[in-house]
């Protein structure tokens, strides 16, 4: 395994995806440090590990390019962290993460996925958009330095869709 910022990516990366393990923590935080302004402590992704096997490492040439971190609830999933190193950006590392987790919702009938994203952070707002996330609510002064937050959905299934009148919706 190699830390991220000794990879650099010229075309579409080749992706794969672990479940993310303790051996991958330096290079994520590598990659948490270098893309959040108030960037997770390496204690919370081991708390979370502990708690959950819900967070997975993508690997790009046998790099760490990016990573998810997640928690299923009944049948909800929320979207707690994702990120993708700057030398791997716009080579669909992040596409792969969002449509593997996409699959293995619907594989275990979860309804919905939810997130929120800085309404400054137009990248990831963008890239949610293009995988059918819709914006819910705002949340403000959600994060804090005081900036509001976009809660954002994407339903699984047909039927979590659509509203009392059958017409598709982003409202649970
Ligand atoms: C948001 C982020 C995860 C996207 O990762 P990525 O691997 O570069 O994304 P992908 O290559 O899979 O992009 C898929 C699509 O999303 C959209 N997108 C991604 N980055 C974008 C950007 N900077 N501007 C506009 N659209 C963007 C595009 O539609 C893109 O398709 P295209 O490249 O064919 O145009 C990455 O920019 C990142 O790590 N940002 C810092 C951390 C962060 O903000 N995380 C989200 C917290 S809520």
């Amino acid at each position: 395994m190699i830390a991220s910022e000794n990879c650099s990516a010229k075309s579409p990366a080749d992706i794969r995806i672990e479940i993310l393990t303790a051996d991958h923590l330096p290079a994520v935080m590598a990659i948490e440090r270098a893309s959040f302004r108030d960037p997770w402590t390496m204690t919370s992704f081991r708390d979370l590990m502990i708690q959950m096997r819900t967070n997975w490492t993508a690997f790009a040439d046998e790099c760490v390019a990016g990573y998810l971190i997640t928690q299923w609830v009944l049948d909800e999933i929320h979207i707690l962290n994702i990120a993708v190193s700057g030398n791997y950006h716009r080579r669909g590392i992040a596409s792969g993460l969002m449509r593997f987790l996409q699959d293995s919702g619907r594989e275990r009938n979860m309804q919905a996925i939810f997130l929120e994203v800085r309404v400054s952070n137009e990248a990831a707002i963008a890239f949610y958009k293009q995988f059918g996330f819709s914006v819910l609510s705002t949340r403000k002064k959600y994060y804090q330095d005081g900036e509001n937050a976009l809660v954002m959905c994407n339903h699984l299934t047909e039927r979590a869709g659509k509203n009392a009148d059958g017409e598709t919706s982003c409202s649970v």
